[in-house]
């Protein structure tokens, strides 16, 4: 029994060639994919820039296998070309790529949302949310005609605000707006498009939110299957379940893994709780 889950396990993304994008250190979202990716028979590669790439290579070797980085700067056109001329020399091919990258200046962040000036706004804007059509389409020779599956990470924002995370809220919306266009324009060139929405998960990014603290306990007081902020495994696996020919049905969709978090309007009290409360 236990033989038999393990080879459908491999079966999932065995062979697939998965370029990955936004890992910075073994805390990111991106690094668990990647650990899972290769723990589960994908070839992989990763990309960084400028001044952490050295910190993206020194992670890597934590990985189970070596693993090449590639320089992307997703702002830089000419980055998005080299890498899809690397790859099609490498692979010829790409079954599937993650968008795990999102910036916006502090000045955008932190309750200072009407103060923001537009240019801080807007480069959040670029960096987390028009980035994602950036690299799809740069890659999109790659990824047509053969089930290819983009998929990018998500937190719930397209109809609520949040204390504190202000103008990336309002690029997170625009990311999963830009997820079912890039899905409506991709689908007849049988290209996936899909979003994972996250709960929250302590990374160097969530830490550059001020008082990002009180997600995780958010998370962990409300979400019914409980959130470890720690452990982004459960992220990592639903997204190469969207790389996996698995979710061949399965487009501009927003999957939400976060332990239950986002259908929840309370946070959850035990019975004993709720009847000392009455
Ligand atoms: N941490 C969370 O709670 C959480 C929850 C939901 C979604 N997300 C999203 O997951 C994604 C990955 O973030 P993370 O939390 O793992 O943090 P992280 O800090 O580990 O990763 C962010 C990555 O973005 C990269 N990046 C920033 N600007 C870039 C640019 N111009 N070009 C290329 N790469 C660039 C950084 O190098 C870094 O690797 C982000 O989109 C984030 O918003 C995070």
């Amino acid at each position: 029994m236990r033989r038999e889950s393990t080879t459908i396990r491999h079966m999932l993304i065995e062979g697939k060639k998965l370029l990955i994008t936004g890992v910075l250190n073994p805390d990111s979202i991106a690094f668990a994919v990647a650990r899972e990716a290769q723990a589960n028979g994908a070839e992989i590669l990763l990309t960084s820039f400028g001044r952490v790439r050295s910190i993206t290579e020194k992670t890597a070797k934590r990985l189970p296998k070596p693993v090449e980085v590639l320089e992307l700067d997703v702002n830089k056109p000419e980055d998005i070309d080299n890498v899809r001329e690397r790859l099609a020399q490498r692979w010829g091919r790409v079954d599937g790529v993650l968008h795990a990258i999102a910036y916006a200046p502090p000045d955008a962040l932190g309750g200072n949302f009407l103060a923001t000036p537009y240019e801080s706004a807007a480069t959040a804007f670029q960096t987390s949310a028009y980035s994602f059509k950036s690299i799809v389409v740069g890659l999109l020779p790659l990824l047509e005609g053969h089930d290819g599956s983009a998929v990018t990470l998500d937190f719930d924002n397209s109809h609520v605000a949040w204390p504190a995370y202000d103008w990336m809220g309002v690029a997170k919306a625009a990311l999963e707006s830009v997820t079912r266009y890039l899905a409506r324009d991709l689908g007849p060139k049988r290209v996936r498009v899909n979003a994972v929405s996250a709960g929250f998960v302590r990374t160097m990014a969530a830490k550059g939110i001020p008082g990002s603290k009180i997600f995780g306990e958010l998370f962990s007081t409300r979400a019914p299957l409980g959130w470890d902020p720690t452990d982004a495994t459960p992220v990592a696996q639903a997204v190469l379940f969207l790389f996996s020919d698995w979710s061949r049905g399965i487009t501009g969709e927003i999957i939400h893994v976060d332990g239950g978090f986002h259908a929840m309007g309370a946070q959850m009290y035990s019975p004993a709780e709720q009847q000392a409360g009455e």
